[in-house]
């Protein structure tokens, strides 16, 4: 069946490997649509990249996948377009806010349904339910990632004040926000493999990740990424970028955020000639069509990741249609996921 939202967005926005994410700003795209506390989390993701991913990768009535859900923008963005979701993530106060803005989104009419699961993704086997393997079309995820890039800020008496800008309150051992680059990377690769067999064959994994700055060096977390996924089997398929600056008369309009522009100005002060990052890179992997297990597998055939390498057609052209449809599993009301762990 055609599907009229995904022909609306074509018309406005051909899919293209740069997506158009950011001509609303952040708040703008959220209004309304999510429970204002969360604004309290530090890293949620564009609204509208969430859409276009879901768009691109899904069909309506199919299943998605956030194994680090946060304030469950995957969720809210693929309930509205018709999409039944499942979010798994560590701290209970972002998933209770998740499971707020999933009620939000069942209240204003969103035809999909969503649940959300408060446990350790690195162990997601035991989270999800063992009748949910194989069915979801999509995972789609963000790592959190460097603190110098989270928050807000205010000026205050003794300076500029940061607020928002922590996962946590207290020191989980599991959450990946408090590893080190290494630490990160082996963690998500485990979310990776383990949600591998959650997927249905030719199911894809839609990542999106910044490279950031420790004092002054680039953190290429993309890379990484792409080589957890490899790593866990599945096979990289695209690479695109998601714009977080608004496109205005042929220009580009910057949204950067206070640490962003203060890390440019101060090394453009020194001399060197930083740019301001206004995307998102955005790693699109698939679990091969090819069910046997990743180790008694051949190679994987797909070119490696470039920018633009592949269209997102044809990335969608490896799905498998056959998989049935799987509503009833799911069949839990909005807002009322089980606690697993
Ligand atoms: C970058 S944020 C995701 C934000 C989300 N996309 C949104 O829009 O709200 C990463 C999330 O992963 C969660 N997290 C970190 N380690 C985790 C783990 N081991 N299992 C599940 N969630 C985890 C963090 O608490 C954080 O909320």
């Amino acid at each position: 069946m055609a599907d009229p939202i995904r022909h609306r967005v074509d018309e406005m926005w051909p899919l293209t490997s740069v997506w158009v994410t950011g001509q609303q700003s952040s708040p703008v795209q959220r209004r309304g649509r999510y429970v204002p506390e969360s604004t309290q989390h530090p890293a949620r993701m564009l609204p509208a990249i969430a859409r276009h991913a879901i768009i691109a990768y899904t069909e309506p009535g199919d299943m998605v996948l956030d194994p680090m859900c946060g304030i469950g923008t995957t969720l809210v963005e693929a309930m509205h377009l018709g999409r039944d979701a499942t979010g798994v993530e560590i701290e209970q106060r972002w998933c209770d806010l998740a499971r707020a803005n999933i009620a939000l989104a069942a209240s204003q009419g969103a035809p999909g349904r969503a649940a959300v699961l408060c446990g350790d993704a690195t162990s997601i086997g035991q989270v999800v339910p063992a009748a949910l393997r194989g069915r979801y079309a999509l995972l789609l995820t963000s790592p959190p990632y460097g603190p110098t890039v989270h928050g807000h800020v205010r000026p205050g008496p003794d300076g500029v004040q940061k607020s928002a800008n922590r996962y946590s309150d207290h020191r989980h051992e599991g959450n990946l926000a408090h590893r080190d680059l290494r630490g990160l990377v082996d963690g998500f690769a485990q979310i990776l493999a383990g949600s591998f067999s959650l997927l249905r064959p030719g199911g894809h994994v839609v990542v999106t990740a910044r490279p950031w700055r420790t004092r002054g060096e680039l953190v290429d977390l993309p890379a990484a990424v792409v080589a957890a996924g490899v790593q866990a089997g599945l096979q990289p398929v695209e690479r695109c970028v998601a714009l977080l600056a608004a496109l205005r008369d042929g220009r580009f309009v910057a949204r950067p955020s206070f640490f962003q522009l203060q890390q440019v100005r101060k090394a453009i002060a020194r001399g060197v000639p930083l740019h301001l990052i206004s995307h998102e890179d955005v790693l699109i992997l698939r679990r091969p069509t090819d069910t046997s297990p990743p180790n008694q597998r051949g190679r994987a055939t797909a070119r490696p990741a470039t920018a633009g390498s592949l269209s997102p057609g044809a990335a969608r052209a490896g799905t498998n249609g056959d998989t049935p449809p799987a509503r009833h599993i799911l069949d839990t009301p909005s807002g009322d996921g089980g606690e697993v762990a």
